[in-house]
C-alpha cells in the first residue's frame, strides 16, 4: 500500500544578524533547537520535514519556528517547548490518499 501524506515542513529560522545588538534567533541558540527537532521528528517517525530558513522577519521573538505551509508560529522557542510542540503537530500529518 501506498500512502501520500500532506507534505508538512516545520521552518526554523537561523539567521543570525550581523550587527551587534540586533536581536536574531540564530544568536539565540536556534542552530540546536534545529538539531533537537530533527531528531525529535526521526525519533518519532513522523511525516515532517524540518529545514533551515532564514528570517521571519520576527527577529526579536526568536527563536522563531513555523509550521509550513500556512500554519502557526512559535516564538522564544527553548528546548523544553519541542516535545509539546510535535505532540501538537503529529495529528494535524493528515493522510491525504491511500493507495492499494
Ligand atoms: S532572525 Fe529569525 S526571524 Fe529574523
Amino acid at each position: 500500500m501506498t500512502e501520500k501524506r500532506l507534505s508538512n515542513t516545520l521552518l526554523v529560522c537561523t539567521h543570525r544578524r550581523g550587527a551587534p545588538n540586533s536581536p536574531s534567533c540564530g544568536g539565540r541558540g536556534s542552530h540546536e533547537i534545529l538539531r533537537l527537532l530533527q531528531e525529535g521528528v526521526r525519533e518519532r517517525r513522523l511525516a515532517l520535514n524540518v529545514e533551515s530558513i532564514v528570517c521571519f522577519g520576527h527577529c526579536a521573538d526568536g527563536p522563531t519556528v513555523r509550521l509550513a505551509p500556512g500554519g502557526r508560529f512559535w516564538h522564544q522557542v527553548q528546548a523544553s517547548q519541542l516535545a509539546p510542540m510535535l505532540d501538537e503537530i503529529a495529528p494535524m500529518l493528515v493522510c491525504l490518499e491511500k493507495t492499494a
